[in-house]
């Protein structure tokens, strides 16, 4: 905002009940994107917008979704997000535009582009791109063939390293990776779903992914467990060459009880 760049927030995975009190693995989602919110807060007038790349509430309820848009209200700037498997499209489109989140799809600049895509599959955890969503991002691109470009959906377009989240990632990544190398504007893609910091560059393209706002899943494992390390969130920056910076900020410390013996949720 002023500085010569755009400046992006990204949040993801806060799995919120519509009781606020309500816990999932020893953790209060309510507050501990609460404690992410107060890191968050050291960037206020710094930030252009805020992106939730999915999995906004846990039991996909309205009260959720109503509460995340308003306690998202107090940094002033546009929130967009996209579906996770956890969430459902129905309630939020239902319930958005609220407060500070938009529907909106396409975030459009001077010299930058980012397309969200929903990779929710009814009824299941892995993610999938239909045609609806990939036709999407190819007229995106087809359009505004000289922006720079982001693509940003919820599930992991690459392997992370985890076999039992691998199976469990985007099934048709070969379509998305096709459309992708047509446009060499696009440089960057941006997911959640994997509650972990995960970045590779693949095939020339920069992966990114940001922790969960709750809790972190285990990194390089084959089965599910959790991994003792504070919630947080990604910030972006978007130079007009194209070139991005990011890195993530977490806060002190793990917010809740850590339950090293979870074997699921
Ligand atoms: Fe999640």
């Amino acid at each position: 905002m002023g500085n010569g760049f755009l400046r992006i927030l990204q949040v993801s995975d806060t799995h919120l009940f519509a009781d606020r009190n309500k816990a999932l693995l020893g953790v209060q989602p309510q507050k501990s994107f609460e404690g992410v919110l107060d890191l968050m807060r050291k960037e206020s007038g710094k930030i252009d917008f805020i992106i939730h790349s999915g999995d906004l509430s846990q039991d996909y309820s309205e009260p959720a979704y109503i509460r995340i848009a308003e306690m998202l209200e107090e940094f002033k700037v546009p929130v967009y997000c996209v579906p996770g498997n956890h969430d459902d499209p129905k309630v939020m489109a239902a319930v958005y535009p609220h407060a500070a989140i938009s529907n909106d799809r396409h975030i459009i600049t001077k010299n930058w582009q980012i397309i969200l895509l929903d990779s929710h599959k009814p009824g299941a955890v892995e993610g999938y791109l239909d045609h609806h969503q990939l036709n999407y991002l190819q007229h995106c691109l087809h359009t505004y063939p000289e922006h720079h470009a982001i693509a940003l959906f919820h599930h992991q377009p690459v392997p992370v390293g985890s076999r039992w989240l691998d199976n469990l990632g985007l099934t048709n990544a070969d379509e998305f990776w096709k459309i992708v190398y047509e446009f060499p504007r696009l440089k960057n893609v941006l997911f959640g779903h994997v509650h972990q910091e995960f970045e590779k560059v693949f095939n020339g393209i920069h992966c990114y992914s940001t922790p969960s706002t709750c809790f972190q899943f285990m990194r390089n494992q084959d089965r599910f467990g959790l991994e003792n390390l504070p919630p947080g969130f990604r910030w972006i920056n978007l130079h007009d060459d194209g070139r991005l910076e990011t890195a993530v900020v977490r806060t002190d410390k793990y917010i809740g009880v850590f339950d090293e013996k979870a074997t699921g949720y």
